[in-house]
């Protein structure tokens, strides 16, 4: 495993995503714990991007769990269909949302976050976890994010 991320700053996001992804890869190669996988995906994400919240919400049982995270402490436990996280695993689709005081439902776990992309990770046709961003920006996220965090989906999806 590397000892540091290699983060190129002059690059664009989309190339950033493609600088980081393979190290991600790399860095869980060989792990099995999902934990571990998880917190570590969490930190890379946000020390790449400097994201204001990065985490995972694991689906247990009627509800979303707080997974590894990094960021502001967070909401524990999210109910299928509630916030955008409960949307998420509900229709197992990508939410990416501009502005979160226009979703409806939108489950404010601190004032800062402005918008916000949560990626369901799928296994066996199940929506098993979901990956959150926040941002403490509007309109910060658009289809770079998706395609790049939808590309990592089959990695984290590999883990549970
Ligand atoms: N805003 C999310 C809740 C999780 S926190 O942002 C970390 C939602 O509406 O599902």
């Amino acid at each position: 495993m590397a000892e540091e991320l290699i983060l190129d700053t002059t690059l664009t996001k989309a190339e950033k995503y493609r600088q980081l992804l393979p190290q991600i890869e790399a860095l869980t190669a060989g792990e099995p714990d999902l934990t571990a996988n998880l917190a570590n995906t969490a930190a890379a994400l946000r020390q790449a991007f400097g994201f204001f919240w990065v985490g995972f919400y694991l689906v247990k049982g009627e509800e979303l769990v707080l997974g590894p995270f990094q960021g502001p402490i967070a909401c524990t436990r999210i109910r299928l269909g509630k916030g955008v996280c409960g949307a998420s695993w509900a229709q197992a689709r990508t939410l990416l949302v501009p502005d979160v005081e226009q979703f409806p439902g939108h489950i404010a776990c601190s004032s800062e976050s402005k918008s916000e992309i949560v990626v369901p990770i799928i296994r066996d046709g199940r929506v098993v976890a979901v990956l959150d961003v926040d941002s403490d920006l509007l309109n910060d996220f658009d289809y770079d994010d998706q395609q790049a965090l939808e590309q990592l989906m089959p990695l984290m999806a590999s883990w549970f």
